[in-house]
């Protein structure tokens, strides 16, 4: 599994890239389908495929053990099983990933208690929680922040309700699922989130026989205290970040790329932008080809929650815009302040003015390689891609990020011809 260390990698732009490649499971996917396996509390096991070793799984692994469970991992799947014995997860693990804000709902659904400490994750701009709070409470739960941490306690019971979300949050409405498993009745979650991901978790949900509809649209019902089951077998989808990336950086360099298991409806939202860059696309049901000759047209680009283009590969975008001749426009309305990498594409010679969540991006301008810092995981992509497109070499810190996010995100790149050595 993953490393840290204090490597950097040195990339020498201007090659084309070319090849075949296969993605890794979907990391949001597998943090979430990780947690509720838990909800399988009977000692069975759920066996999860195609779960991508990346150091925040470590810490899921790590923080599941610290509940009780025990864990099973080998080259083909995760496998969870045993009880939950504790429902305190501290501050030290929790903080590290964003996803342990999952054992808020699965411990105060099974264990009506929990103290866990306030998640972390990338800096990517303020992530508050209070989305999630208020709908544990709605269903029965009071929760106080304390110390870096949320304790909160079932009162009488858990009981579904009706719940309209103020914003189609993906980590609320995964907890509200979670929680929900557990509550008596029925719990409607209206303008909820349509990620792949939320309806990957349903169908994990289903798996183990909680009967929860509607995933991909804005309502999800959920019918709790089902007949929950284990010695069940699950493979968690394709991560559609770690696609992007791929499809970007091949429309930036030029050449063409096959992603054989890409999945073409989770990547809709890409797919639109790179052939309005002039890109061509071909893609059928499983499998996305690109070519691209590396002249692009400029866009502009709404973030927004899915169908809209992720967040998550804002950074990415506002690189491939660099190399778009003219002006394009980025706003991100997800998360407006994240936007911690265009300084150093700046110093490489890129033309980016940012107004509150607006980049305005005057792109076709040489780039050069140049000495620069990732500071989350897409930032830190970000600059690998610039890197690719830029002339001479550049040195990119921050390395330990993309572990978090990609199993051999370099490798990948090296073996559709990139010049990068890590060292
Ligand atoms: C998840 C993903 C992250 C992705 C994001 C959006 C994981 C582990 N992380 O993060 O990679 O970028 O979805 O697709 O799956 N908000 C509130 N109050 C809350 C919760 C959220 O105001 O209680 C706001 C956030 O500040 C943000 C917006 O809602 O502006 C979206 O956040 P959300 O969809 O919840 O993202 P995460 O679940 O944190």
């Amino acid at each position: 599994m993953g490393q840290t260390n204090e490597q950097k990698l040195y990339i020498r732009g201007g090659r084309q890239l070319n090849g075949e490649i296969l993605v890794d499971g979907a990391k949001n996917s597998a943090l979430v389908c990780m947690v509720a396996a838990c909800l399988v509390n009977d000692g069975s096991e759920v066996r999860l495929y195609n779960i991508p070793r990346l150091t925040d799984i470590d810490i899921m692994i790590e923080i599941l053990r610290k509940i009780g469970k025990t864990i099973e991992i080998n080259e083909e799947y995760i496998g969870i099983s045993g009880c939950i014995a504790d429902c305190d997860v501290p501050i030290k693990l929790a903080s590290k990933i964003r996803g342990s804000i999952y054992l808020m709902g699965l411990l105060l659904g099974i264990v009506g208690k929990v103290k866990c400490g306030l998640p972390g994750g990338d800096k990517i701009g303020p992530r508050p929680i209070d989305m999630h709070l208020s709908a544990f409470e709605m269903l029965g739960a009071k929760c106080e922040m304390m110390d870096g941490r949320v304790e909160g306690v079932v009162i009488k019971e858990l009981v579904g309700r009706h719940i309209y979300l103020k914003y189609p949050s993906v980590g609320t409405v995964c907890n509200i699922m979670l929680i929900a498993a557990n509550a008596k009745g029925k719990t409607i979650i209206d303008n909820a989130a349509k990620e792949p991901e939320i309806v990957d978790l349903a169908n994990m949900m289903i798996k183990i026989g909680i009967k929860v509809t509607g995933a991909g649209t804005d309502r999800i019902v959920i019918e709790g205290k089902g007949n929950i089951r284990g010695n069940v077998d699950y493979e968690i989808i394709p991560d559609r970040i770690e696609t992007g990336v791929f499809l970007a950086s091949v429309a930036m360099t030029g050449g063409e790329i096959l992603i054989k298991n890409a999945i073409t409806r989770h990547n809709f939202p890409l797919l639109a932008i790179l052939e309005e860059c002039g890109t061509t696309i071909e893609s059928n049901g499983e499998g996305i080809y690109l070519r691209s000759n590396g002249i692009l047209k400029p866009v502009n680009v709404n973030i927004m929650p899915f169908p809209g283009v992720a967040t998550d590969l804002q950074p990415i975008i506002t690189t491939l815009a660099t190399k778009c001749i003219g002006e394009s426009v980025v706003i991100d309305y997800v998360f407006p302040e994240r936007f911690q990498y265009i300084y150093e594409l700046n110093c490489m010679g890129a033309r980016i003015e940012r107004y509150s969540n607006i980049l305005k991006i005057n792109g076709g301008k040489k780039m050069y390689g140049a000495e620069v810092k990732g500071n989350d995981i897409r930032s830190a992509t970000a600059l690998v891609c610039a890197g690719l497109i830029a002339e001479g070499e550049t040195i990119v810190s921050g390395v330990e990020h993309l572990l978090r996010g990609y199993v051999n995100l370099e490798n990948k790149l090296i073996s559709l011809g990139a010049d990068i050595v890590k060292r």
